[in-house]
């Protein structure tokens, strides 16, 4: 992680003042870097070794960090990583714009890999985070979402990104389809599982420990899954109130809401629905040769779930 680091900040180089400092102001805030995590396990666990893992992963969280950049300013979101957000701090043009100097700077690098399969992983990965989140634009302040429609977002918006960069690690290793594939498999249930928490920690979570406001997705009238399951479960009356906050985006009544998922059992309902696809990832682990990285993989996915940043 300390090579990837090294590249990033190699990498973030701009002739143009305010694209360093853009760039550096959200990457230096940190982040937990997981997208490059996933990638290094399935290379150590596959067995390969060359340098291109660290030019990879820092591609693959070039393309995370442009798509906060980007998410912060559709989602109008105020703090991330424990900071003001980019568009907060720099106003939402220089956010954009930074934005794609840091997706264009992802495909510039991974040119290096001089590898077809790599383009056109992390080519259709980034093509469809950015279908994910015009389909949720197109879902806002929607309230009959259903599970299905809901899953359809976050398998595009967070966990194509977490299925890529697991692929990459046998793509490098020059590992069997199958192997590609449980790969595949394990960062996709990963994702959808990391997404899941994600969105009960809207709820449930501490705004300090997570460096980002809660709240957020009801102001978006987000359908997220704490808030669909509390629709089916609720009284009449309480699933009157969770559709009128998510039709309006209105969070006068949050602590309304916050008690009623919870009081509903949605909230540990999705985080049983994170619990079993955690459990699909572990299941994917298996096709793996038994070693450290394997086993580092498996304690990832259960860890994931009581994840509080
Ligand atoms: C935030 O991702 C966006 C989501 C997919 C929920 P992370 O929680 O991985 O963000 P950082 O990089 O650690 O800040
Ligand atoms: C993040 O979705 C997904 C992408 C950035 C593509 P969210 O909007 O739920 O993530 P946070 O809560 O802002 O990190
Ligand atoms: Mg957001
Ligand atoms: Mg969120």
């Amino acid at each position: 992680m300390a090579q990837v680091d090294h590249v990033i900040a190699q990498r973030l180089d701009s002739g143009v003042p305010l694209v360093a400092e853009v760039a550096r102001y959200i990457i230096s805030a940190g982040g937990k870097r997981l997208r490059p995590v996933l990638l290094l396990l399935t290379c150590g666990a596959l067995g390969y070794t060359g340098s291109q893992r660290y030019n990879l992963a820092a591609v693959v969280e070039f393309i995370h960090t442009a798509t906060l950049l980007h998410d912060d300013v559709v989602d109008e979101s105020t703090l991330r990583r424990g900071r003001p957000t980019a568009n907060e701090r720099f106003g939402n043009p220089a956010s954009v714009l930074v934005g794609d100097f840091l997706y264009s700077r992802a495909f510039q690098m991974m040119l290096s890999a001089d590898s077809m399969r790599v383009m056109q992983i992390l080519a259709d990965a980034t093509n469809v985070i950015a279908e994910g989140e015009v389909l949720q634009l197109m879902n806002m302040h929607d309230a009959s979402l259903n599970e299905d429609g809901y899953l359809r977002v976050i398998r595009s918006k967070t966990a194509k990104l977490f299925e890529a960069s697991a692929r990459l690690g046998p793509i490098l290793a020059g590992s069997a389809p199958e192997i590609e594939t449980a790969c595949a498999h394990y960062g996709q249930a990963l994702g959808t599982a990391f997404q899941v928490i994600d969105d009960v920690l809207d709820y449930d979570g501490n705004s300090i420990e997570m460096g980002k406001n809660l709240g957020d997705d009801l102001r978006e009238g987000k359908a997220t899954l704490p808030l669909i399951l509390a629709m089916q479960r609720g009284t009449p009356e309480q699933s009157r109130t969770v559709r009128e906050a998510i039709e309006t985006g209105n969070v006068d009544r949050l602590s309304d809401i916050v008690a009623i998922v919870r009081d509903t059992g949605a909230l540990a309902a999705t985080r049983s629905a994170a619990a079993a696809e955690a459990q699909r990832a572990i299941d994917a682990t298996m096709q793996l040769p038994d070693n450290a990285y394997r086993t580092a993989m498996v304690a990832l996915a259960s860890q994931l779930l009581d994840r509080r940043t």
